[in-house]
């Protein structure tokens, strides 16, 4: 019995077959773990939550999965449900996810993000660093701190404000590069440039931010992108893949900039 609340919903028995991998390199499989009487407002985490108070207290390794916040903002938790990352909903986490969204008597596949770039550590837990090591290398505004401008002092016309703050809702969880056949992180990377390159004070480092970034993604092996949208589809924030094509365009850009420098530094020529 695993419904905790008393509630007036039909209660549901699902299965959940988990990825179990004790390590990188231990073999994996899946593992099927039966629930009775699950109160189908339960959050999918409280259900693995109430099955590996089970397992504990029968002395067996829980399953581990990553999560944090549980409200669909930092980005941690990082299930592949049936297929999807994040499961069967539009716009949500895995910790948005509930039961309600599964059928009486449904097998829940439950799997790790899967992507080169996101090695295996345990279970459904997997290494996004990634991530961090493309947001060192330009996802950032060099600005002195403590001395910030008031409020409006900087205008920003409200479609480039909106625009940013669409981009800047990305919560770094990586289903983008999960759901995608190339694993590619392009729409990640396009939300975390788009940010910035939307504002007034984006732009002194524009074109060594987007250089950077997409140099750091291509070494990290991640793959490339070939418009096939899973990653907006997945993306809990809702992130378009419209930034994906503002992200070539800033690119292409700032490429032709640093070639025509370069080419002008080595000729001696340039304006005079
Ligand atoms: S773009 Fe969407 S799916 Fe990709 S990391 Fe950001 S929030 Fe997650
Ligand atoms: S646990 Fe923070 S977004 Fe899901």
């Amino acid at each position: 019995m695993v419904a905790t609340a008393t509630s007036a919903k039909k209660l549901i028995a699902v299965t959940l077959r988990v990825w179990r991998q004790a390590g990188p390199a231990a073999p994996g499989k899946f593992v099927d773990y039966p629930a009775q009487d699950v109160n189908p407002d339960m959050s999918f985490l409280e259900l693995l939550d109430v099955i590996n108070d089970g397992l504990e207290a029968r002395g067996e390794e829980p399953i581990a999965f990553a999560h944090d916040c549980r409200e669909g903002i930092c980005g941690t938790c990082s299930a592949t449900i049936n297929g999807k990352p994040h499961g069967p909903g539009r716009g949500i986490a895995t910790c948005q996810t509930y039961l309600r969204s599964f059928a009486d008597g449904d097998i829940i596949i439950v799997e790790p993000f899967r992507a080169k770039a996101f090695p295996l550590i345990k279970d459904l837990v997997t290494d996004r660093g990634a991530f961090d090591q493309i947001q060192q290398a330009g996802g950032f505004i060099s600005v002195r701190t403590g001395a910030a401008p008031d409020a409006n002092s900087i205008p920003v016309p409200k479609a480039d404000a909106d625009l940013a703050m669409d981009a800047a809702a990305c919560i770094g969880c990586g289903a983008c590069v999960a759901a995608c056949k190339n694993a590619s992180a392009m729409l990640f990377v396009a939300a975390k440039v788009s940010q910035y390159s939307l504002l007034p004070q984006g732009q002194p480092e524009r074109d060594r931010r987007v250089l950077a970034m997409v140099a750091k993604m291509d070494e990290l092996g991640f793959g490339n992108c070939t418009n096939q949208y899973e990653c907006s589809a997945v993306c809990p924030k809702n992130i378009t893949h419209d930034f994906i094509a503002r992200l070539n365009r800033d690119y292409v850009a700032a490429l032709f900039k640093s070639r025509f420098q370069q080419a002008s530094t080595s000729t001696g020529g340039g304006a005079g």
